[in-house]
């Protein structure tokens, strides 16, 4: 199909931008461990940082993301699957050798705006959820090096030509709420170049929602990032995306609770490790095949499996 084909080739060009400009090499994760105490073949000798200490007892990766946003994290059955879901389950793979003990994976489901101060009070011990690395996001949370770059997209009916932000002027735009995409448009008709030309936000709790209040004509656009627009416009009837970006350029990475180095380590290190091995562009590919299969949001049969549909969160206090 033609959509996935250039979904595909976006996000592949993109992973290669990212693991092009890879980092420099890390120094292993022992380096400070050596002062006294002979220690265990695992090679972390010295006190664990709060969260890998947690990890480490409990055997258990706890994952925050919010479902709804395909190819990174959906709901296939009573599962949450994606690119997301993989790396971590590749990152939960590597700090069982670190660690030396088992450490499984296990997701937590939650909405995207509650997702920083979950990680701060310690309800999960990583987040990935195709998450925007931001100035005002990294006073609350650490990020670990970027590991796909996108930016944000209109999508629309398929009989609009919505190529600009300033073709946005007086129409009414859905975004997720406390996503970037949200943060941009609200800004924009705030004091930006949207300001004053009757362009309406709406903010809803799922971009797959808002998806469908595209579909049914009660928007005349939705912003989000790149993949998702792409996954959500293929999924229902009657809609496509704006043939170029309307925002900078935006880098994921993961987010732990501040304070943690030693995971931040661990994770930058499987990171590197996925690169290097190609699996990022390898998952990327799986699911913008699958996640557009699973996923018809757009469809009502799913409606009861898919938890992250609620009500609309009109106009949030301005
Ligand atoms: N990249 C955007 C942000 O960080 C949107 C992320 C939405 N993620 C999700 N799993 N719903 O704000």
């Amino acid at each position: 199909m033609k959509k996935s084909i250039a979904v595909l080739t976006a996000a592949l060009l993109s992973v290669a931008m990212i693991s092009g400009c890879g980092s420099e090499e890390e120094s292993s994760s022992s380096s400070a461990a050596s002062a006294e105490g002979s220690s265990s073949a695992a090679s972390t000798a010295e006190e664990l940082g709060p969260v890998m200490e947690d990890i480490k007892s409990t055997g258990t990766l706890v994952m925050l993301t919010n479902a709804t946003f395909p190819p990174f994290e959906y709901t296939s059955g009573t599962e949450v699957a994606g690119v997301d879901v993989d790396i971590a389950g590749e990152i939960a793979k590597d700090l069982s050798e670190v660690l030396g003990v088992e450490v499984t994976l296990q997701v937590s489901d939650g909405d995207f705006d509650s997702i920083v101060p979950s990680l701060e009070s310690g309800k999960g011990h990583v987040a990935l959820a195709g998450m925007t690395v931001t100035e005002e996001r990294q006073q609350q949370v650490d990020f670990s090096e970027p590991y796909i770059s996108s930016s944000q997209y209109i999508i629309q009916p398929e009989g609009s030509n919505l190529q600009t932000m300033a073709d946005l002027a007086g129409k009414r735009i859905g975004a997720q709420l406390g996503t970037t995409g949200d943060i941009l448009i609200s800004d924009e008709i705030a004091s930006g170049s949207l300001a004053g030309t009757g362009a309406t936000i709406s903010q809803y709790k799922s971009a797959l929602e808002a998806g469908m209040d595209l579909a049914n004509g009660r928007l005349d656009a939705v912003v989000i990032d790149q993949y998702p627009a792409a996954a959500i416009a293929s999924q229902m009837e009657g809609l496509k995306v704006s043939d170029a970006s309307i925002s900078d350029s935006e880098s994921y990475a993961v987010a732990v609770a501040k304070g943690n180095e030693d995971l931040l380590e661990a994770i930058n290190a499987t990171i590197d490790r996925l690169n290097e091995e190609g699996k990022i562009s390898e998952f990327m590919t799986n699911h913008s095949t699958t996640a557009a299969e699973e996923a018809p949001a757009g469809e009502s049969d799913t409606a009861e499996e898919a938890p992250a549909g609620e009500s609309a969160v009109e106009e949030a206090a301005a």
